[in-house]
C-alpha cells in the first residue's frame, strides 16, 4: 500500500514536469472550437539563430489562413513564423519581415515540409512533399536571438500571446524538429524518406511540451505482431 502511494505521487511528479517524451508516430489534433488551442514547445537549448531550419507533417480540411509554426522572440512576435494562406500559399516571417515564399496548392492528406533560413546569404530552401524550391535574399545579415516562445496552433502577435483564433490551425501536426542551421538536401532526404534524424534545438523523439487548450494528443494504436 505503501509503496503504491510512493508510485502515484511519484507519477504525478513526474508527468506534472516538463519531461522529454517520444512522441514517435503520435500527432497533436487541433480541433475546430472557438477556444484559443494550442502547444508550447520548449527547445532543448537556447541559441543564437544565424541559421535555422523546421520540418513538420501537416493535414488540414480547412481552407484558411494558418499558422503552422510561432517563434517569437522579445525583440518580434513573428521572429520566425510560416503560414499558410489557404491551401496554395507558404507565407515565412524573420522578424518583421514577411513574404509569400512558394505558391503551390497542397492536398487534404499529409504534407511534409521542411524550411530552412540561412541569415548570411540570405537563402530560403523550402521542401514540400520532398520538392524543393528556394527564395534568396531573406532578411539578410539579421540573426534571431534571444529566448523563444515557440508555439503550433496558433500565431503570436505578442511574445507569448496576441492569439487571433481566425488564424489558428484546425488539423494534425505531427514530426515537428527544428534545427539551429541549415539542413543539406541529404538530410531533408533522410528525415523525408527514413526519419532518422532528429532536431538539435526540437526533437519530436524527445519533446518537451504544454498543451493549452483543447488540443488532444492521438496516439496510434498498438497492433498486434503476429
Ligand atoms: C532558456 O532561458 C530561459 C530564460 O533564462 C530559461 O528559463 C530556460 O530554462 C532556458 N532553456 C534552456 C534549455 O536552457
Ligand atoms: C550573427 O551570428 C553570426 C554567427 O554567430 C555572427 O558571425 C554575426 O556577426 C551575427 N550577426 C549579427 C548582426 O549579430
Ligand atoms: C483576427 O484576424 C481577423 C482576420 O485576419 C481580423 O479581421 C481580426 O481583426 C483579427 N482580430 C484581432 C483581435 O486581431
Amino acid at each position: 500500500m505503501e509503496k503504491m502511494c510512493i508510485w502515484i505521487i511519484l507519477c504525478i511528479i513526474i508527468s506534472g514536469t516538463l519531461s522529454q517524451t517520444d512522441l514517435g508516430d503520435d500527432f497533436f489534433t487541433f480541433p475546430d472550437t472557438s477556444e484559443v488551442s494550442y502547444v508550447q514547445l520548449f527547445p532543448d537549448k537556447n541559441v543564437t539563430f544565424s541559421e535555422i531550419s523546421l520540418c513538420m507533417r501537416f493535414k488540414t480540411v480547412k481552407n484558411r489562413h494558418f499558422a503552422l509554426f510561432s517563434l517569437a522572440t522579445k525583440k518580434s512576435a513573428n521572429s520566425f513564423t510560416v503560414e499558410a494562406k489557404k491551401r496554395h500559399t507558404f507565407s515565412l516571417s524573420v522578424h518583421t519581415h514577411t513574404s509569400i515564399i512558394l505558391k503551390k496548392p497542397f492536398a487534404r492528406d499529409w504534407t511534409s515540409l521542411c524550411v530552412s533560413w540561412t541569415s548570411k546569404t540570405g537563402n530560403v530552401e523550402l521542401w514540400i512533399d520532398g520538392d524543393y524550391y528556394e527564395k534568396g535574399n531573406f532578411k539578410k545579415g539579421v540573426n534571431i536571438s534571444g529566448v523563444p516562445f515557440i508555439i503550433i496552433g496558433e500565431e503570436q502577435d505578442s511574445y507569448g500571446g496576441g492569439f487571433n483564433k481566425s488564424q489558428s490551425f484546425i488539423g494534425d501536426i505531427a514530426d515537428v524538429n527544428l534545427w539551429d542551421r541549415a539542413l543539406t538536401e541529404e538530410e531533408v532526404m533522410e528525415l523525408i524518406y527514413h526519419d532518422n534524424i532528429r532536431g538539435n534545438v526540437i526533437t519530436w523523439r524527445a519533446l518537451r511540451f504544454n498543451i493549452i487548450g483543447r488540443v488532444t494528443r492521438y496516439t496510434a494504436p498498438c497492433l498486434p505482431i503476429n
